[in-house]
């Protein structure tokens, strides 16, 4: 499924440094951003990882989005945050970046965004590309490096299927290239560990903690080929896409090659969930005036 942010145009100066930066995908709904906590968690451990300082204090970054969508006027849409080391030479030493900045880009975005997908499920191919080990470039930073995933998704293209999963270096299933698998098999869920290379994604958990309050068993373990083609059910998690049933891989079928019960049970509750003002950081609310601006 392609995202639909427009491409943006950056002047580039001519010491303008272009490695190693860090970035979030987060969604409003009715003014609310979804899982704020969470996404802000991850991009500053990302920027940690990689000892890049984000020049906004979490305050002060929540503060600058929230107006970003305020000023925008907007309810419901997509946030794409990035942090990049800043104007700098054109040698890979981040020394040579003293001034890290940080760009917010939003756009309106409907709920319904990907509403026939979800509907009709999604096919994939099994890449070649393998997902970056874990002793790699950190799978854990959600940085702007994603060549695997953008040589992983042209492979998809070629064979006609929506996507395509990756695998780690042993084999086993690992990811999508933008988001987490999930599989059923005789009513227990299964998704592939953190040491298969994932990102982590926001989704992926709250997905977990959702599955585990429906009072369903959940495994996170190692996923060979087999298993997917093999499961009940299967289904793609990620900030754009929320739930995606998967039901076709390689051409094979998944169960019956529609979207399953319990899928459709697990995408029922997600919409509850995104639709609860608890669930994140409302943009409107009175309080919200406390925050002071920047
Ligand atoms: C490689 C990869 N895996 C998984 C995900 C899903 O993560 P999230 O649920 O936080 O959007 C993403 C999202 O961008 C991703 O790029």
């Amino acid at each position: 499924m392609e995202s639909s942010v427009p491409c943006i145009g950056l002047r580039v100066r001519s010491r303008t440094a272009l490695w190693g930066w860090v970035f979030e995908g987060i969604r409003v709904y009715n003014g609310v951003i979804f899982q704020y906590k969470e996404h802000l968690d991850r991009l500053y451990s990302s920027a940690k990882a990689i000892k890049l300082k984000i020049p906004l204090s979490p305050e002060e970054m929540t503060n600058a989005i929230v107006e970003t969508v305020r000023r925008n006027g907007l309810k419901d849409a997509y946030i794409r945050l990035v942090v990049t080391r800043g104007v700098g030479d054109l040698g890979v030493d981040p020394r040579n970046c003293r001034k890290p900045s940080t760009i917010i880009i939003t756009k309106h975005v409907e709920p319904s965004y990907g509403a026939e997908a979800r509907q009709n499920g999604v096919s994939v191919t099994i890449s070649s590309i393998r997902r970056d080990a874990v002793d790699a470039t950190s799978h854990e930073v959600k940085s702007l490096n994603y060549l695997n995933s953008v040589l992983a998704k042209l492979e998809a293209v070629e064979v006609g299927a929506d996507d395509a999963l990756m695998l780690d270096r042993s084999g086993f299933i690992s990811e999508a290239t933008t988001t987490n698998l999930f599989i059923v098999k005789d009513n227990e869920f299964f998704t592939p560990h953190s040491s298969a290379g994932i990102l982590q994604g926001v989704t992926r958990k709250r997905t977990i903690n959702l599955v585990r309050e429906l009072g369903y068993t959940m495994f996170e373990t190692t996923l060979t080929p087999y298993a997917v083609t093999n499961a009940d059910e299967a289904f793609l998690t990620g900030t754009l896409g929320e739930i995606l049933p998967l039901v076709k891989v390689k051409g094979i079928e998944i169960g019956d090659g529609k979207p399953g019960a319990m899928t459709r049970r697990i995408m029922d509750a997600f919409i509850k969930i995104r639709a609860n003002p608890t669930e994140g950081l409302p943009v409107y609310q009175e309080t919200q005036k406390t925050i002071s601006r920047r």
